[in-house]
């Protein structure tokens, strides 16, 4: 089986049950991924029922004082994703009739949107074909395809870009990107993986090199 069919398969037997799982709802997504950066899932999930809770539209969100938002952020920071948020929700609502861009590159031009959170709402709410590449994304390759690249550099960004454009399931995009990222969050760990029970383990040339704790590399903090 090819690298795809594998993390889908694994996916299928191990995935978590998470709220925003069960929707293509772009706010939805939106919501989570912003949540989502920089925080891990236990502690986003009660922010996100919060948030879903009192703004269940983008126009609930755009209507609602920005201290009010703050407010409900309170504990998560990095406020700047609240306030770009707040922003995007008003834009959202007010000029763009409610409706959210529905290409990768348009959703980049949104405030606090950058190619992760872009890609993230076009495949899992568009299904469009465009890869995520976040950390766990990052430490999947750097192992599987023993990747020395230093992943802090804007270059290490575009070439894990590109192999994940090669690797990206084009009949189901969504389900791959929830794939590869739940591996590497559950399977393919930081610290001490399980790499004795893994799916990936017969071809990964960081297993087989010994060098699995050393990937990947990531020099500036
Ligand atoms: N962390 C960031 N985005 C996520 C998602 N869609 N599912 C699980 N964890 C995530």
């Amino acid at each position: 089986m090819e690298f795809s069919e594998l993390i889908l398969q694994w996916y299928n037997q191990n995935k978590r049950d998470l709220p925003w799982r069960d929707t293509a709802n772009p706010y939805i997504i939106w919501l989570s991924e912003i949540i989502l950066q920089q925080t891990r899932v236990a502690q986003g999930l009660p922010y996100f029922n919060k948030f879903l809770e009192a703004f269940p539209t983008v126009y609930d969100l755009a209507s609602a004082d920005e201290e009010v938002v703050l407010k409900l952020w309170q504990g998560l920071g990095y406020y700047s994703r609240a306030r770009n948020l707040h922003q995007t929700a008003q834009k959202i609502a007010f000029e763009h009739d409610g409706k959210f861009p529905d290409t990768y590159a348009e959703l980049k031009k949104l405030k606090g949107i950058g190619d992760y959170t872009a890609a993230a709402i076009a495949s899992f709410s568009f299904n469009e074909v465009v890869p995520v590449v976040d950390g766990n994304v990052f430490r999947v390759l750097a192992r599987y395809f023993d990747m020395s690249t230093d992943i802090s550099t804007g270059s290490a960004k575009k070439e894990f870009f590109e192999l994940s454009q090669k690797l990206i399931s084009v009949s189901v995009p969504a389900l791959y990107n929830q794939a590869i990222m739940e591996f590497g969050a559950l399977q393919c760990v930081p610290k001490n993986p399980n790499c004795l029970d893994c799916i990936l383990n017969e071809k990964c040339l960081a297993l087989q090199k010994r060098k699995v704790s050393e990937l990947p590399v990531k020099r500036k903090k």
